[in-house]
């Protein structure tokens, strides 16, 4: 049976539908129930009402405290039947009571190669430091902020006359691909959060290296 997937957004909501419609396919072990966003003017909330999806807004300016913000997150979620839940730009920082909640339940996918570049303005980082290859990762949530143990990554290269806008366009096209192989890794048991890591029970191919400058 597919797990009821809820998606949470603040913003234009690409990476949630790259989501609803890998999750449209046949035989993919997910279905988004429920969208869910914390600005009502998030756009990504007209897209997954276009797709036919469930949405919801809590609005958090419109609670008093972090905390009974998130309670009422957390029973929307529990009243959708919500078994996981993709953090797809969701721009708030969540307490330790909630990602407790969540634990092995709760993704997010971020765009940089982590442990490098946690937090905000990753790409401007990234050029700013010269590395030549960076990217994007899907992690499970932890307390501490994008430290969280890491279910996949994909990497570009970094490439002269690079922007913060060419090389978060070039990841998002990567960021599009990596969530949903990571929701369908995490809801068909591939990979699955034990002791604080990350245990896969697939191998994958170890041939061939990114190389940037190419050879
Ligand atoms: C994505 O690039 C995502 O990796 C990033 O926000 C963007 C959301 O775009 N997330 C973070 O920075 C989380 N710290 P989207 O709304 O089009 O999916």
């Amino acid at each position: 049976m597919a797990r009821r997937v809820a998606v949470l957004i603040s913003g234009r909501g690409s990476n949630m539908v790259s989501l609803v419609e890998a999750a449209s396919g046949p035989g993919f072990p997910a279905r988004i129930a429920l969208v869910l966003s914390n600005r009502p003017d998030a756009a990504g909330l007209e897209r997954a009402r276009a797709a036919g999806i469930a949405t919801a807004v809590i609005d958090h300016t419109q609670h008093p405290t972090r905390e009974r913000f998130e309670q009422a997150m957390d029973a929307l979620l529990v009243e959708h039947g919500i078994e996981f839940i993709c953090l797809a730009g969701f721009m708030r920082v969540l307490t330790d009571w909630f990602v407790e909640r969540w634990t092995g339940r709760m993704i997010n996918i971020h765009p940089s190669l982590l442990p490098l570049f946690r937090g905000v303005n990753t790409h401007r980082r990234a050029l700013e430091e010269g590395v030549l290859i960076h990217g994007c990762t899907v992690h499970f949530v932890v307390p501490e902020l994008d430290a969280g143990p890491i279910i996949a990554q994909a990497a570009v290269p970094v490439v002269p006359g690079d922007t913060e806008e060419s090389l978060a366009a070039r990841i998002l096209v990567q960021e599009h691909r990596l969530y949903p192989q990571a929701l369908r890794m995490i809801c068909d048991g591939t990979a699955r959060l034990e002791n604080g890591r990350v245990v896969f029970s697939n191998d994958w191919d170890a041939g061939g290296a990114l190389r940037s400058p190419s050879p």
